[in-house]
């Protein structure tokens, strides 16, 4: 079964065509990061234009380098929540065309059951039930995946997502945008040791995570770095941040492993190709004995591939759309 599909949730304009959910024919990426850059992010509108432009070509494209044709395609899929509404809206509205003209069944997918699925395509063998860490720019969740279509969240961020402390923390260092990535790649010969950072927890929820007051300690050491002449070393800087924000994922991951005994683990989402992430994730699923998945740099981000895949699990599990469907700018993973 051949799924055609688009994704169009952030900055990316990105459709693919995937085989029976786990083997990729074709994913293209229109990335917008040049121009974001100017602004030191996203801005929505701009996002929202740009994708309007792009989305007919990327997807011919994705076609044209599988080398099939639209008669050739089953499934139409399309990531329709969460994410910039304007954004989405794009991709929604252009497959309900091609749906509408093709006759082709359409598939609404979550954009975080997306990112869970890159790992379908990168492990072969990997199927549900699994733990599963999800960390992108705006959403941090801790859950099991029980099965392709029915996730049960342990723990979920308070505040910030994880990928959003990293721009914030990057950007307060003269960063550019996508702040995160540059923070991985200006640390890469940093100290991870060479500054200390609180510990944030939940009270009472001990799976629930708090990003905002690291942001506001960092942000406050440069500051105060900065009044006093000082000017901080980005490389230690920057590797202590990371692993600050890494402890704090991964003593969650750990105490899930300790409650609810999974075999495996999946990490998933744009944090997911963090270097000091996927080394301690390497080293504490080593100690616990627990199988690790992580999916490949390319697959980490926002792409159509990670859509395809979910939506020939969306598919087979019964899901369909009619032209009514809409985008939302937010919506839990689980119905
Ligand atoms: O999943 P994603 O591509 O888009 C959303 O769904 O949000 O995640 C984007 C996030 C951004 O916060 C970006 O800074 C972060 O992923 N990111 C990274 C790295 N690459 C991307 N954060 C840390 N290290 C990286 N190597
Ligand atoms: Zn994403």
């Amino acid at each position: 079964m051949l799924v055609l599909s688009l994704e169009s949730s952030c900055d990316d304009t990105a459709a693919a065509v995937v085989r029976n959910g786990r083997e990729v024919l074709s994913n293209v990426v229109a990335s917008q990061v040049a121009e974001h850059v100017l602004y030191g992010g996203v801005v929505p509108e701009i996002a929202s234009r740009r994708h309007c432009e792009a989305v007919s070509g990327v997807v011919t494209e994705a076609l044209s380098r599988a080398g099939v044709t639209l008669d050739d395609i089953d499934v139409l899929a399309v990531t329709n929540a969460p994410g910039l509404i304007g954004a989405l809206l794009v991709g929604v509205s252009f497959m309900k065309g091609l749906s509408f003209t093709s006759g082709k069944p359409l598939v609404p997918v979550h954009h975080l059951r997306s990112h869970v699925a890159a790992n379908y395509l990168c492990h072969a063998e990997l199927e549900p039930p699994f733990l599963s860490l999800v960390v992108s720019g705006g959403h941090t969740h801790l859950m099991m995946v029980n099965d392709y279509t029915d996730y049960k969240i342990i723990g979920r961020t308070r505040d910030d997502a994880a990928g959003e402390t990293l721009d914030k923390a990057a950007r307060a260092m003269g960063l550019d945008y996508p702040g995160g990535l540059n923070l991985d790649r200006a640390s890469v010969n940093g100290n991870p040791h060479a500054y200390q950072f609180p510990k944030p927890h939940v009270d009472s929820s001990p799976y629930d995570f708090s990003f905002s007051g690291l942001k506001t300690y960092v942000i406050n050491l440069i500051h105060n770095m900065e009044q006093k002449g000082e000017t901080p070393d980005i490389a230690d800087l920057g590797a202590s941040y990371m692993l600050a924000v890494a402890s704090c994922l991964t003593e969650r991951v750990e105490k899930a492993i300790d409650e609810f005994h999974p075999q495996r683990f999946a990490v998933a989402g744009g944090v997911s190709a963090n270097s000091v992430l996927r080394r301690e994730l390497t080293l504490l699923c080593e100690r616990k004995n627990v199988k690790l998945y992580m999916p490949e740099l390319s697959l980490c981000g926002d792409n159509g591939a990670m859509v395809g895949a979910q939506g020939y699990y969306e598919y087979i599990s019964g899901t369909r759309s009619d032209l009514t469907l809409n985008a939302f700018a937010t919506k839990e993973i689980s119905l």
